[in-house]
């Protein structure tokens, strides 16, 4: 009797469970790629496929070494091309992001009417920034008046007062700018639905983002303690299954007990790791490497186990 006939083994199954199995290797593989787009989109900066190693010491372990600073500051400060969300930036908000044919339109204006407007909504991000390096001042916010550090630039309906010599503001509207470029999307049924769970429209609301705080901290624990529990059950499920597919093949013993095991085994290394890098960016850095070993360990299963399943890697008996 042959090692395959004692042991239970994938090739012994009837042809429609071998087909279940393989339907559903093929949907969860389609499943781990969905993640994947999903990865690009939330973290990784435009331009990369996947975050990278800033990226993800950005997201858990928040920014090295900066000043302190308000959330508001952190995301108006924030690089334009980072992801545009409450982990990236907003400052796109004066720009990209602050009409729906942002693109169209600006193409419509000659080049000299292009750098002014450019110019303008640069001023308006900028004594946005001046409020808060100012500390937020209610008084500002409640009067809708705001006297700048230094002369800007600014589009004209913000303008309070009298302008300097050079045609600048010297006192600025900075609530109407937090309504006109933030409120817009962040009110109940403004222009993006993902923004209405954080209203921007009151002080009271607004408050909470102009905390100083010792650089962008990480990730925020209860969102932490969420993302890992639903990524600890589903993972293990998944890998579990797939690994326990995998090991019923008939690759070598060897590479069954090294890859059988090997993606939920990392897996749940990468997840501890996503609580160390609150503690050391090198872990941050680390979970790109458990990440990468996932990957390769699942794919490897997948296609292990479809071979073995479709009788090409080994003859059927
Ligand atoms: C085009 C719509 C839009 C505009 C305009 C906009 N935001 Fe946002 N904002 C978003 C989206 C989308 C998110 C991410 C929401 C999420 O995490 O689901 C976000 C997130 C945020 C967050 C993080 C909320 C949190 O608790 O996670 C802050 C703070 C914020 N924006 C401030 C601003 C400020 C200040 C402005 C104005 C300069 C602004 N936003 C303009 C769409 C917008």
């Amino acid at each position: 009797m042959s090692e395959a006939n004692r042991t239970f083994s994938l090739c012994c199954l009837p042809a429609p469970t071998r087909c279940v199995l393989a339907v559903f290797l093929i949907v969860i593989s389609c499943g781990y790629f969905s993640g994947l787009v999903q990865l690009h989109f939330q973290h990784a900066s435009p331009g990369n496929l996947l975050p990278d190693s800033a990226d993800v010491v950005r997201v858990y372990h928040g920014e090295p070494k900066s000043e302190p600073k308000s959330k508001l500051q952190q995301l108006l400060e924030a690089d334009e091309s980072l992801p545009f969300n409450g982990t990236g930036t907003m400052r796109p908000a004066f720009t990209t992001k602050s009409e729906r044919r942002w693109k169209e339109n600006l193409a419509k204006l000659s080049p000299e009417e292009q750098k002014k407007l450019l110019a303008e909504r640069e001023g308006e991000r900028q004594a946005l920034l001046d409020w808060l390096r100012q500390g937020a001042p209610k008084e500002a916010y409640d009067k809708d008046e705001l006297k700048l550090s230094k002369p800007l630039v600014i589009t004209e309906d913000y303008i309070v007062g009298d302008k300097d010599a050079e045609g600048r503001a010297t006192q600025v509207r900075i609530t109407s700018i937090i309504t006109d470029r933030c409120v817009r999307c962040h009110q109940e049924s403004g222009a993006d639905k993902d923004a209405e769970k954080y209203p921007l429209d009151e002080w009271q609301h607004l408050e909470k983002y102009l905390k100083v705080e010792e650089g962008p901290g990480p990730m925020e624990l209860a969102k932490l303690a969420q993302t890992t529990h639903v990524h600890l059950i589903g993972f293990t499920m998944m890998y579990g299954l797939t690994g326990l597919i995998f090991s019923l093949t008939q690759w070598p013993t060897w590479i069954r007990v090294v890859l059988a095991p090997w993606p939920m085994f990392w897996q749940a290394v990468d997840i501890a790791l996503w609580w160390l890098a609150r503690l050391d960016p090198l872990a941050a850095q680390a979970i790109l490497v458990t990440g990468a070993l996932v990957a390769g360990g699942f794919g490897l299963q997948v296609l292990g186990s479809l071979l073995d399943l479709s009788g090409l890697s080994f003859p059927r008996r």
